[in-house]
């Protein structure tokens, strides 16, 4: 195949697609919503979070986010970004056992970077699930993408960012464990184990009932819509799923 050719991909995500030119090392993402309002102001959002946290990032070793290169706010929006190092966490969390000695290390970046977003825009990190992050075996940098609000992702509850931020990666969690597609996974015992990691580094500061009701609140977003058999395995075993896995989580990974 040729080389070139080979180095691009493209990846649809839900806010638009993303174009990787790996050759240049150089990111694409176009904002797709029908609405016009919605996409620019999605691009605008990427645009200011990315480079704020940039900053913020500078000079804290093993935690990125893209540099911004250019944007393109005529429609459809468009943001051109630095690809960032590594891979998609979850495929390296798909091939590794829960005892990988990686996981805690990750989950102190995690938590580092989680605790220097919150802190600098004083509000959720909206999308924060192992989905919008990257690893870089090579020297355990994680990368955070992705600071467009998710669909459903505003906070009416009085929980603090982080709790918002944690209740998101637990309901994500949960709608990823609850897939049928899941069941193909060799194991997902890495994936939880380092939920229960992440969540763990905020221990004392992060009140289980709120990031309970936070959880409940993301999954059910996830297991909205679709066909009607989707909505009924959703409600019926995602739901159940849901409660016995907080259930579990707040008692092993939270100090009451
Ligand atoms: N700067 C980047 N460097 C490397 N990979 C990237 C970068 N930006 C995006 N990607 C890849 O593209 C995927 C989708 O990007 P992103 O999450 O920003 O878009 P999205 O439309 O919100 O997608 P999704 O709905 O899947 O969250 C990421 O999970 C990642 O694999
Ligand atoms: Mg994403």
């Amino acid at each position: 195949m040729d080389t070139k050719l080979s180095a691009l991909k493209s990846i649809r995500g839900c806010d638009g697609d993303v174009h990787i030119d790996a050759s240049r090392r150089l990111v694409t993402k176009t904002y797709l919503s029908p609405n016009r309002t919605i996409a620019i102001a999605n691009a605008q959002r990427e645009v200011e979070y990315a480079s704020r946290f940039y900053q913020a990032l500078a000079g804290v070793p093993g935690v990125a986010c893209p540099r911004i290169v250019t944007s393109d706010y005529s429609m459809p929006p468009r943001v051109v970004m630095e690809q960032c190092p590594g891979r998609p966490l979850l495929q390296f969390l798909s091939r590794v056992g829960a005892d990988d000695p990686r996981i805690p290390r990750i989950a102190r970046r995690i938590g580092l970077g989680l605790e220097i977003y919150t802190r600098l825009f004083e509000e959720p990190y909206y999308d924060f699930c192992f989905n919008n992050m990257l690893f870089d075996e090579s020297d355990g940098t994680i990368s955070f993408l992705d600071f467009v609000i998710p669909r459903g992702a505003y906070d009416h509850e009085p929980a603090t960012p982080i709790e918002a931020s944690l209740g998101w990666l637990v309901g994500c969690t949960c709608y990823e464990l609850v897939r049928p597609t899941i069941l193909a996974w060799s194991s997902n015992e890495a994936y939880l184990e380092l939920m229960r990691a992440v969540v763990w580094e905020f221990n004392g500061r992060v009140r289980a009932d709120l990031l309970s009701a936070r959880a409940r609140h993301a999954s059910a977003q996830m297991y909205d819509g679709g066909s009607r058999l989707r909505r009924q395995y959703y409600r019926t075993v995602g739901s159940l799923f849901t409660r016995g896995f907080l259930r579990r989580l707040t008692r092993d990974s939270l100090a009451q």
